[in-house]
């Protein structure tokens, strides 16, 4: 018996040995298709390739790829568990052509593979054509394909496509008869939906490609599309009808009949099969990024989530079960699909979490769903007032709800449910328009009403494609923007980071069919993304899907810098204390800045300390972890929140560096926030890091600059610069050169002195300008009157001193000038005081040289003025005071 491991790699092996190039599955969440939610099969990541829009250096692949169908085209969500072939998860393999082989080889590749290495009895095949496609009947019947068993199909069976636009063409496939224990008829017949005749191959002779306006286009080249469901190969070759009855999905009902005391084939059957096909869905999206969530690919994981707690608790168990089983998951699937083995701490996580969440209301809707049941005829629809009911105060999906009635025969009125909904939105919207906030704003709010939040696809990806479903102008919804016209854009994904946290919004270009805007900014309202810029080429139309391409150089600079200030922050409290709390940070292109709360200066030996620190966990290179959880396990982790944030239900938090033992938030990890940024993969992305300042940012808040990367080697080399050309001067290296500033600031000081002292001296009569002015009689008192250049006010005090002392008995009047200053001062020995006031003198004199007051005492008086040329005016109007 093959397992389904050796399946796959059969099947791989073979189309490697034909030349395909082995192409590793592509993510759940399409990265190159607005209108898919999810990869729902082979050809997903080969579209473009298909349409000639991409090429790449093969022609030839084949893959194993992860599906999910659940919401959108094909959604399988409402009957996995019931039948024997439904899942939300399930592997496809393929083979490939891009315009390189086609029907001649893709019909014997697929008979060669499954009757010689598959040894599948070829008596027990049926294929298919499309009923014009005669080349196809005639490769089936070279090959020894009875003409009793080619059947011509006229239905869209086989006419594939992808979604509702996108490559397509008519199909081939193959079928396996199971034998007659099983009822159902060969496909086209009245009873082809039995048990009996089941397809196992799809073979896509891809030609055409289908548009939005429901037109189709023959492509260039001839393309091929294959698609085996591997569960339904392996139930084959492993001797049942059952995919639930292959190895792979027994082992992981095993282990969930094993954590629940309970028998795999019992009357919990159901719910086993529910929980091994959700067990893979789930965890295979969370892998791939996917987060619960209120919209979109958020929301359709945690209904695939829910229904599968429900089925937990119904088979009687009190705890969280989902999570338990990941590590066998991991056992049959993490070989395979290494980002498995890589993600099942966070898939664990996640899993718990919204286990444990749900559970907590989970009976109390049970027992509101049996009220609303007693008094309902037998076989009577629920009302849709109570699904919505339980939808909105338990948090039951619709199909959850629907799921839950199925064992009893009972439906859902969707249509009142809908209304139920509608009515809501309504009221939430009066609401919020009662706030008054923003009659501006109420367009985004119509956005985010009718389309729901904007799915972030930027933690993994910078390029993505999206459909816009808004094009603002002037605050208004329009149809298109032109050339030159401001726009904001709305689309329904996007991987442009919307400013938040510090982190500056992206920018960058999204282009579609006929136009390309420049995208400045990224801001989000209501979670609706709004690309803000200007349409710089041809026209951007509604509906029309993009390409969104951010630009990658300023984000990964964005990236280090945001990674660096969370490094920044854990070595501040190292270095400061416990009381470092961030209080704002920004984290731009450019630069880094982080507010905290310190009340001191942060010294220059901190400083080195904490940049040398930063830049140690650089070099460690360690990765940086992202897990989602709710708050309070966040903060039971010692992760580092914002002060006075709300946060939601649930928290992303980052964390990076091995710590020292000890040392960090829990002994091991350096650094753990709450953070909804985008940061580097491993911290040597960063590359390095440099502190610019250091200053106050207001009470009790120091404020820290700093760069990364580039940025901050170029800093240090121009820091370097600076040194070197100082060193040249000084003609000094290092700390001699420091000893020598040093000692040249020290004979500075020495001469300034020297200078003060001989300016004085130059003022008693040593010389120079004004010096060595005589005394005069003046109504019998001794007047000196001088005015002086450079010489500043604080020296005057000592010159009157000096002045006061030779004269014995007098009045000194001085005027001084310097650096533009211009100081007036009066001095009155003691003797005099009784007759004349200094002050009176210094009032005379200020006004000339332009001064107003002045006071003192009335042996010293001192006062000021800008305009030295009127000195001696001043003079004589002080030697006035003494002649009255
Ligand atoms: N793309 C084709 C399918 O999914 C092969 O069936």
């Amino acid at each position: 018996m093959k397992t389904l491991n050796e399946i796959r790699s059969t099947f791989l092996n073979y189309f490697e040995k034909q030349g395909h190039t082995v192409v590793p599955s592509s993510p759940l969440v399409p990265r190159n298709d607005p209108t898919l939610m999810f990869a729902n099969s082979g050809m997903v990541q080969f579209k473009n390739c298909f349409t000639g829009v991409e090429h790449r250096d093969y022609t030839r692949a084949t893959t194993a790829q992860k599906c999910v169908r659940a919401g959108g085209k094909h959604n399988d969500l409402d009957n996995v568990g019931y039948t024997a072939r439904h899942h939300t998860f399930f592997e496809m393999l393929g083979n490939f052509s891009f315009g390189d082989y086609f029907k001649t080889e893709a019909i014997p590749f697929a008979w060669e593979l499954v009757t010689k290495h598959f040894d599948i009895s070829p008596e027990r095949l049926y294929t298919t054509v499309y009923h014009t496609d005669d080349e196809a009947y005639e490769l089936w019947k070279k090959i020894g394909v009875p003409e009793s068993r080619i059947i011509r199909i006229d239905t869209s069976d086989n006419f594939w496509q992808m979604g509702p636009t996108g490559p397509c063409g008519p199909c081939s496939e193959i079928f396996f008869d199971h034998g007659d224990k099983f009822w159902g008829g060969p496909p086209g017949s009245p009873e082809e939906d039995g048990d009996r005749f089941i397809e196992i191959w799809n073979i896509v002779f891809m030609q055409n490609e289908q548009f939005e306006d429901g037109s189709m286009r023959a492509l260039d080249m001839q393309s091929i599309d294959t698609g085996m469901g591997i569960e339904r190969v392996a139930a084959l070759l492993q001797g049942t009808n059952d995919n639930y009855g292959t190895d792979l999905m027994r082992a992981l009902i095993e282990a969930s009949a094993n954590a629940t005391s309970s028998d795999p084939d019992g009357p919990g059957k159901t719910h086993h099969r529910v929980i091994a096909d959700h067990l893979r869905s789930t965890s295979f999206l969370i892998a791939d990024g996917v987060m619960p969530g209120n919209d979109g690919r958020g929301y359709v994981l945690r209904r695939i989530l829910r229904r599968a707690a429900r089925h937990a608790h119904l088979l009687g168990v009190q705890d969280p079960l989902m999570y338990r089983l990941v590590p066998e998951l991991v056992r049959q699937m993490g070989e395979a699909y290494p980002e498995l083995r890589q993600a099942q701490p966070l898939i664990e996580e996640t899993l718990k979490l919204e286990e444990t969440r749900f559970r907590q209301t989970l009976d109390r809707g049970l027992k509101l769903l049996d009220e609303e049941l007693t008094g309902l005829p037998e076989g009577a629809e629920l009302p849709g007032a109570s699904a919505f009911k339980l939808y909105d105060t338990y948090g039951f999906p619709l199909d959850l709800t629907q799921d839950a009635l199925r064992e009893q025969g009972r439906t859902v009125d969707t249509e009142g449910f809908d209304a139920a909904m509608a009515e809501q939105k309504a009221k939430a919207r009066a609401a919020w328009a009662g706030t008054g906030e923003a009659a501006d704003q109420a367009v985004w709010f119509d956005i985010a009403e009718t389309h729901g939040a904007t799915d972030f696809l930027g933690y993994d990806t910078e390029t993505a494609e999206g459909q816009i479903i808004a094009v603002v102008k002037d605050g208004a919804q329009a149809e298109a923007a032109e050339t030159g016209e401001s726009v904001t854009l709305v689309l329904n994904q996007t991987p442009f980071y919307a400013e938040s946290g510090g982190q500056v919004g992206d920018t960058g270009e999204i282009r579609t069919e006929g136009g390309r805007v420049r995208i400045t900014d990224t801001r989000k309202i209501e979670g609706v993304f709004l690309h803000i810029g200007e349409v710089v080429e041809g026209q951007v139309k509604k509906a029309q899907s993009a390409i969104l391409e951010v630009d990658h150089a300023r984000r990964s600079k964005i990236r280090a810098n945001h990674s660096a200030t969370h490094l920044l922050h854990e070595a501040l409290r190292e270095a400061l204390g416990a009381h470092v709390a961030q209080r704002g940070s920004l984290n731009a292109p450019e630069r880094l800045r982080f507010d905290f709360s310190h009340t001191q200066a942060v010294t220059p030996e901190e400083l080195a300390r904490i940049e040398a620190q930063v830049n140690a966990f650089i070099r460690q290179n360690t990765a940086v972890e992202t897990r989602i959880m709710t708050p309070d396990d966040a903060r039971a982790l010692g992760a580092q929140a914002l002060f006075g944030e709300k946060y939601g239900d649930e928290v992303r938090v980052v964390s990076m560096g091995q710590a020292d033992t000890g040392k960090g938030q829990d002994g091991k990890t350096w650094s753990i926030e709450l953070c909804g940024g985008t940061h580097v993969t491993r911290t040597g992305d960063i590359g390095a890091f440099a502190l610019t300042g250091e200053s106050a940012s207001s009470a009790g808040v120091r404020r820290i600059e700093a760069l990364t990367g580039e940025a901050a080697l170029a800093e240090l080399r121009g820091r370097d610069v600076t040194l070197s050309t100082i060193e040249g001067l000084l003609k000094a290296q290092g700390t001699e050169a420091v000893d020598r500033v040093k000692s040249l600031m020290e004979e500075r000081r020495k001469l300034e002195n020297e200078v003060a002292q001989l300016k004085r001296e130059i003022a008693m009569g040593g010389g120079g300008s004004g010096g060595g002015a005589e005394a005069e009689e003046v109504n019998g008192v001794k007047f000196l009157g001088q005015a002086l250049q450079g010489v500043s006010g604080k020296d005057l005090r000592a010159l009157i001193d000096a002045h006061k002392q030779k004269l014995g008995s007098g009045v000194v009047l001085l005027v001084a000038e310097d650096d533009g200053k211009v100081a007036v001062a009066c001095g009155v020995t003691d003797d005099l005081t009784d007759k004349v006031s200094a002050v009176d003198v210094l009032k005379a004199a200020v006004p000339a040289v332009g001064g107003k007051g002045g006071g003192g005492r009335p042996d010293m008086a001192q006062g000021g003025g800008k305009d030295f040329a009127g000195a001696d005016q001043a003079l004589a109007a002080g030697r006035a005071v003494l002649e009255a």
